[in-house]
């Protein structure tokens, strides 16, 4: 099936890659970052670098009253971390200090079946390229659980039960899959969702809003995950024709009972009327009085609440949920953040190493990448000053902004100054080039002195 014409793809494995934040967001129903509603919001907040969300007004009103919440990210296990990898950890530890606990999953088992890389050797790169580079940036090791796929049964499992409420057709449409589809590719997406819904489960954590920093590239994982919980759910919350919200009961295969039907299909009216004073007692107790309730028909109107309300119901329902022995998962909470362009103005990936930095790099290596890196100015000197030069289109721009300088009002004079073709791009690279070098050998300094500490992120099924 070919994408419409008007219609952008995102595929999480292609090399291609949309830029059109705006129709990305249209497209997929994804929220526009609103800054105003982060009360400590981060460089990448502030510069619109972190665009979009999927129900981050969840985890920001966890985080104001104190209640817990996670964040979750992943690794894949064969490349080299670089800029981009960083720019998610940066996400993550922002998280952190906001109070999140931070699971990390090493996808062993995806790099095993896709790309051949053994267990062990995936453990090696885990450690070796990325912990000790979390180490270096600062990540928490007491409240950070990095852990294996391979070691953590529990996320295929989740990946395989989870695996009923999706079908090929949908695989297709959100992956864009056809019949020749290798089985691996069509698995790892459902142990990627088994990752990033396990830190709820009770031995994990228990109930609480967890959220996925990403690339807009990652959202087809999230789509497919956020259905899959929400699929999974007893009771749903949804507006009310009249006002108000409504709570549904989602009659499933292993629910009946639990739901007051019978295994003669006939409703339990006593045990479903208590079922339904227990809900409207708990939902009460958020502080709503009016309840219009119909166990027969199987809902609960709260004419009182409104959207804003919506999540605090819901998590009340899912821990009623968990009692009556369902597992009660909540739709993750995801972050979307624009790319960094390449440094040779193409996308940047880890198997062109031009186009990125490495965080294993020396400074010779950042040197040379940095001078040769695309560049938003003019063929010549004379014209660059007539004309000035493009901070949009300036890869060592860009690169300060994305990653080496925190100073906004310093940003916000360099790209005014190369507009107006005061500075060169030469001496814009030199700009990019000495903040590079301190973030670089800042960081080579803290990952020597933070070494010992990579041992302690593991988990202890990672152990
Ligand atoms: N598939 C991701 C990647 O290619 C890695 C990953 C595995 C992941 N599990 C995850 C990312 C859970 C986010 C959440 O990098």
């Amino acid at each position: 099936m070919s994408p419409l014409a008007d219609e952008v793809r995102i595929d999480p494995w292609s090399s291609a890659q949309s830029t059109d934040y705006s129709r990305i967001i249209d497209q997929f129903g994804l929220q526009a970052v609103d800054v105003s509603a982060i009360s400590n919001p981060s460089m990448h907040h502030r510069r619109g670098i972190v665009f979009a969300h999927r129900d981050l007004d969840v985890v920001l009103a966890a985080q104001s009253r104190g209640l817990p919440f996670g964040v979750m990210t992943g690794l894949m296990p064969s490349g080299r971390m670089h800029l981009g990898h960083k720019m998610v950890i940066d996400q993550v530890r922002w998280f952190q200090q906001q109070g999140a606990d931070v699971s990390i999953a090493v996808a062993d088992l995806e790099s095993n079946a896709t790309r051949g890389v053994s267990l062990s050797e995936a453990r090696k790169v885990a450690l070796e390229e990325y912990v000790s580079n979390y180490a270096a940036m600062g990540l928490d090791p007491e409240r950070t659980q990095v852990y294996f796929q391979s070691r953590r049964s529990v996320t295929q499992k989740l990946g395989f039960t989870l695996g009923k409420r999706t079908n090929l057709s949908e695989m297709e449409a959100i992956y864009g899959f056809s019949g020749d589809t290798n089985l691996a590719h069509v698995q790892a997406p459902l142990v990627q969702a088994g990752d990033i819904l396990h830190p709820q489960l009770d031995e994990y954590g228990g109930l609480r809003p967890i959220v996925v920093p990403v690339g807009v590239d990652q959202d087809p994982h999230l789509r497919l995950t956020r259905g899959l919980a929400s699929k999974s759910n007893w009771f749903n919350v949804s507006p009310a024709k009249n006002g108000g919200l409504v709570i549904g009961l989602s009659l499933q295969d292993d629910n009946a009972a639990a739901l007051g039907i019978g295994a003669d299909g006939r409703m339990d009216r006593e045990y479903r009327k208590s079922l339904f004073e227990r809900i409207c007692a708990e939902v009460k107790e958020l502080g709503f009085a009016d309840f219009i309730s119909n166990p027969k028909h199987g809902s609960i109107q709260v004419p009182s609440a409104t959207t804003s309300d919506r999540a605090s119901i819901r998590m009340r329902l899912l821990a009623i949920e968990r009692s009556l022995g369902g597992i009660g998962l909540l739709q993750p909470s995801s972050t979307y953040h624009r790319f960094a362009v390449g440094l040779t103005g193409g996308k940047m990936s880890s198997s062109q190493p031009k186009s990125t930095i490495f965080l294993s790099d020396d400074e010779a290596t950042l040197e040379k990448k940095i001078k040769r890196a695309f560049s938003g100015g003019q063929a010549t000197v004379e014209e660059h000053r007539r004309l000035g030069g493009d901070p949009e289109m300036d890869v060592a721009y860009q690169y300060m902004m994305f990653f080496f300088e925190d100073d906004d009002d310093f940003l916000e004079q360099t790209a005014a100054s190369y507009r107006s073709g005061e500075i060169l791009a030469g001496e814009m690279k030199q700009l990019c080039l000495e903040r590079a070098t301190e973030w670089l050998s800042n960081h080579n300094e803290m990952k020597a002195q933070n070494a010992h500490l990579v041992d302690e992120f593991l988990a202890h099924d990672a152990r």
